[in-house]
């Protein structure tokens, strides 16, 4: 029985975790991550189950055998198709199922599912169920704290008790309610106000499940902060916005004693990657794009990023564009140090 591992200890594996993030974390979004944190759990954009069941499969969950660990995330609402996503999930070799309770957009509304399935605590729970018995992946919930103006704790923790009666055992908490009644997703990240300390109680009323706190968290000493209270934090706008904030992560909360990693040897292996792309007919712009953020906060990180988000050089070959962006940034910076 799944339930059964509600009696098991909270799990490590979600310490510390890269958020999905529609039209950013895609394969080539996470081969970058991965070259910075080797150890971080990663997570695909949302993918519909109903993409899973009528559109171009190996185009939503292919990926490179790097990424690992690497959870999908499916959007649905249906036991079968959630059950069918699981099974995919499962065959096409990723460490976990996730399931979106906490976007907010009309669209994913229309379809009723993301965020407003927190309204229907049984209905999650007959969907992760479902999932459970069509794979042996871990079956995780991303949700929030609430829906529109329900601000009570016991909403949150009634949500969860019903969803781990089904089987989960990991829930990753966006630390905010989702407004529903007209509120952009964008506003829906920013303007309902955070509320640590309800993931905090959660932890505190359900020792045994891995509770994952996300929302509006940013360096190591608020990612140290939080893992006295819950087990794990994840990450998304300053993971993807400023990359080389992953770069401590392994050492100093994955238990890892490899060397730190290196911006210069990232932009090489990125190079590769890019020029392996390229050859095979990819544009290199769709995974460069993801990396404009590598050298922000050093001299020259302005003038690499515009080299490389430079329109105009998007036909010409990736190392010409590597090599102009190199030397534009170490230009830039050897007249900040002539000006210092
Ligand atoms: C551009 C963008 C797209 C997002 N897409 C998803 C998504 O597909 N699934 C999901 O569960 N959350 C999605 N989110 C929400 C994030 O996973 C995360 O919960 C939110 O950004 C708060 O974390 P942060 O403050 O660390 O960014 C998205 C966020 C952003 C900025």
């Amino acid at each position: 029985m799944r339930t059964s591992l509600i009696n098991e200890m909270p799990s490590v594996d979600w310490r510390v975790c890269v958020a999905p993030m529609m039209d950013l974390t895609d394969r080539h979004c996470r081969y970058f991550h991965r070259l910075i944190t080797r150890r971080a759990r990663l997570y695909t954009e949302m993918v519909s189950t109903g993409a899973l069941v009528h559109g171009d499969v190996a185009r939503h969950l292919d990926h490179d055998a790097a990424e690992h660990p690497l959870a999908l995330q499916l959007g649905g609402n249906e036991p079968a198709e959630l059950a069918h996503g699981a099974r995919l999930a499962q065959a096409w070799g990723y460490d976990e199922v996730n399931l979106n309770c906490g976007c907010p957009s009309d669209r994913v509304q229309r379809g009723a599912f993301g965020a407003c399935l927190m309204a229907e605590p049984q209905r999650v729970a007959d969907g992760v169920k479902a999932m459970s018995d069509a794979c042996t992946l871990p079956v995780t919930v991303k949700h929030r704290i609430g829906i529109d103006r329900i601000e009570r704790y016991e909403f949150v923790r009634d949500f969860i008790g019903t969803v781990a009666d089904a089987g989960c055992s990991v829930f990753i908490v966006h630390a905010r309610n989702a407004w529903l009644d007209g509120l952009s997703p964008k506003d829906n990240r920013e303007i309902p106000p955070l509320r640590y300390e309800i993931v905090h109680r959660l932890k505190r009323e359900f020792p045994a499940l891995t509770i994952v706190i996300n929302g509006g968290l940013a360096g190591d000493e608020a990612i140290a902060a939080q893992l006295q209270q819950v087990d794990g934090v994840m990450i998304g706008r300053e993971a993807y916005h400023h990359p080389w904030s992953m770069a401590s992560w392994d050492h100093r909360f994955l238990g890892s004693d490899a060397p730190a990693p290196q911006r210069e040897d990232v932009e090489a292996q990125m190079l590769a990657y890019l020029q392996a792309l390229q050859a095979r007919g990819v544009p290199w712009p769709t995974a460069a794009r993801h990396m404009l953020g590598l050298w922000n906060g050093t001299p020259g990180a302005r003038r690499w990023r515009q080299v490389w988000s430079n329109h105009r050089l998007k036909n010409e070959p990736v190392a010409r564009v590597a090599a102009l962006a190199r030397a534009a940034r170490l230009d830039a910076a050897a007249s900040t140090a002539l000006a210092a």
